[in-house]
This record gives structure tokens, sequence and C-alpha cells, in this order.
């Protein structure tokens, strides 16, 4: 499917802890459109890709391991159910062994392919707000409408503790902000799809703004374009 036809998308790109999860979701449900999370589908191959002992220095064997697994996202009332063959892997997804282990899967030309196909046939089924990195650039470079999140490297940390604190994951609070530091650097300086803001995305920087705050701004964006 072409990107030119599917434009009823919310883009909703930036680095990681930014707040796009969060807000993202609550948006969606807001506008009554569909939610697409693409980072947990980047997880999720990679979940998949350590629970079938794939070598992760193989990249044809990611790339195919990534095409074999059924993956099912639903919107749920507890959030975002993610399902690999059947598997319930909501939780394990968002493990720092996961979360790691990424770039193996995420720099790799074949299995980006593949993911960004299943996100644009999700993307033509209807109005979506579509979460990730290269929303706005590659997947769908001709969305409605595009957002840019942002935040400092500090308060993206504390927001990074803060939710593995929530979830009981184990962490060490003396890393984090060196592990998201090298994980920019990584998403930003990659050769494929390497995030970037859209020349078209309004730039919101939420250092110091509350979830509420920037789920309002982002609502009354999309209200003047749909
Ligand atoms: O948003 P997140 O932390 O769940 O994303 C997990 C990883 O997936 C992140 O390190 C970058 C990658 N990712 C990507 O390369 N492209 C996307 N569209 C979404 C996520």
């Amino acid at each position: 499917m072409g990107p030119e036809t599917i434009r009823d998308i919310l883009a909703i790109d930036g680095p990681a802890g930014a707040g796009k999860s969060t807000v993202a979701r609550r948006v969606a449900e807001m506008l009554g459109f569909a939610f697409l999370d693409t980072g947990a589908m980047y997880r999720a191959a990679t979940w998949n890709a350590m629970h079938r002992g794939i070598d992760m220095d193989n990249g044809d064997a990611l790339a195919e391991a990534t095409r074999a697994m059924v993956l099912d996202m639903r919107e749920s009332q507890q959030g975002q159910t993610v399902i690999v063959d059947g598997r319930d892997i909501t939780q394990a997804i968002r493990t720092p062994d996961v979360t790691q282990r990424i770039a193996k899967l995420d720099h790799n030309a074949a299995v980006r392919a593949y993911l960004v196909e299943l996100q644009r046939a999700f993307g033509a089924r209807g109005r979506t707000v579509a979460e990730g990195r290269d929303m706005g650039t590659v997947v769908f470079p001709y969305a409605r409408c595009k957002v840019y999140l942002d935040a400092s490297l500090d308060e993206r940390a504390r927001r990074r503790a803060r939710e593995y604190e929530s979830k009981g994951i184990a962490f060490d609070a003396d890393a984090l902000s060196g592990d998201i530091r090298a994980r920019d650097e990584k998403d930003m300086t990659r050769a494929i799809a390497p995030l970037r803001r859209a020349d078209d995305a309004v730039l919101v920087d939420t250092s110091a703004m509350t979830s509420e705050e920037v789920i309002d701004t982002i609502v009354a964006l999309a209200r003047q374009r749909w």
C-alpha cells in the first residue's frame, strides 16, 4: 500500500521518554481514533527473536523470525495488550533486557520494511493516532497532522524511572540517563529511518508540561485538521 493514500493519521514522533505513549493513547481515546504503538511492534519483534533463540547478529534470521510471528495488538480496559503467537507479552516487552536488544532489530532494513507494511495496513483502515520515531517522516509522510514531542534528557530519565517503578521493573538509576542518551544517539544516527522531526511536524517541548497539558495541546491541533 503506497503511503500517499493514507492521510487520516495523527503522527506522533519523538525520543524515548518524551511521554509519547501515555499521551498518544489518551489523545486517540479523546478523538475516537484507533491507536498504533509502533515501538511496541519493535519490542514484540525483539522479544520474539529472543524467545526463538535467534542469533541477534544474524540479520536474515531476525527478519525471517519477524515475518513468522503472528502479532496481535488490542486495546483493552487496561490499555494495550500485545500478543505474539497466542502468548500475552504485554509486560515482557517492557523489560530492560528487551530494550537493550531492540537496536539489533530496529536497525535492520528487512525487519523495518515488514513492520512498516503492517503499520500502513493498520493506518489505512481509518483514523489513527500513530506513535513512534518515523511516523511523520517515513511511514505516513502524508499524515494530516504531525507532532514531534521532545523533553530534556533529565526529565525523560525521571519519567522512565517512574515508569519502571510503577511497573515494579528493576533498573539501575545511575545508568538510566546514559542509557537514554545512548538510545537517542542510536535512534538519531542510524542509516534507515533515523529519528528526526518532519519539516511539517509541530514541535511540542513537554519538559515543563503535565500530560494533561500535552494531551490538550495535541487534541486542539488535531481538531483544526479534522
Ligand atoms: O517507543 P519505545 O521505547 O517503545 O520504542 C522502542 C524502540 O523501537 C526504540 O528504541 C526505537 C524503536 N522504534 C523505531 O525504531 N521506530 C518506531 N517507529 C518506533 C520505535
